[in-house]
């Protein structure tokens, strides 16, 4: 048998002042601020934002309730294409914007709706400079499609940084998630805007939250 603490080591002083700095900042107040319809609803630039895209159903709002420990702060739902503004948080006192982008590649949705969602997604997403870093969920069960890909290569020309995270990792074993991580960290290494770290989560078990609220942290 192996032994499932071969991997763990203890994390270095540095590592530990950015997880306690991430833990912070999202212990304190964080509210929804509004969601916004159109382009012409977008609030004033302001705080760095930290949008959150990927597929319908990728787990984008489950994530947002559990890097901020409030359950029903972002709707989730099993319903796919469930958000369709793009929903501002306000993070501590106006530190940080969280964005819940609506979901791409739900090909139910209404047609006009279909080309409302990405319009406006897009729009926000080519031409927001308060804009820090766009988090790229990626189903842990499934990996890159090729919406995804579109989506980067999107990012990439518009030169907004992004970084991918693994999602519902609780669904698959440790060793195939790691894999995943592996092969999906070769697939990007070239692409100028993608950052090189993958992080994989679960919002079901915690898994991964306390890195990622580090990473937003050091961007705050
Ligand atoms: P849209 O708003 O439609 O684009 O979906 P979304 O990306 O916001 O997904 P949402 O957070 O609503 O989650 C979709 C479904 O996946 C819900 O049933 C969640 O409970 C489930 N889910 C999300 N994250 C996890 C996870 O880490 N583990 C497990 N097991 N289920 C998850
Ligand atoms: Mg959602």
């Amino acid at each position: 048998m192996t032994d499932p603490t071969a991997d763990c080591r203890l994390p270095t002083a540095e590592e530990a002042e950015r997880i306690e700095a991430g833990r912070l900042l999202f212990a304190g107040p964080i509210e929804f601020e509004r969601g916004v319809p159109s382009m012409e609803f977008l609030p004033d630039a302001g705080a760095p934002e930290i949008a959150f895209a990927g597929r319908s159903n990728v787990g984008k709002s489950s994530l947002i309730n559990a890097l901020t420990g409030r359950n029903k702060l972002a709707r989730a739902s099993t319903e796919p294409g469930r958000t369709r503004d793009l929903n501002f948080f306000r993070v501590g006192d106006d530190v940080l914007r969280l964005v819940d982008l609506p979901g791409y590649g739900y090909a139910k949705a209404p047609k006009d709706e279909i080309g409302r969602w990405t319009k406006l997604t897009r729009d926000y997403l080519r031409g927001r400079q308060t804009l820090k870093r766009v988090i790229l969920l990626i189903d842990g069960r499934h990996g890159l499609k090729p919406d995804d890909k579109d989506v980067m290569d999107a990012l990439d020309t518009a030169a907004v940084t992004y970084q991918l995270v693994l999602t519902k990792a609780d669904k698959v074993k440790p060793t195939e998630i790691a894999a995943l991580a592996k092969a999906t960290a070769a697939a990007i290494a070239k692409r100028p805007a993608a950052h090189p770290e993958i992080i994989a989560t679960s919002s079901e078990t915690g898994l991964g939250i306390d890195l990622l609220r580090a990473e937003i942290a050091a961007l705050a």
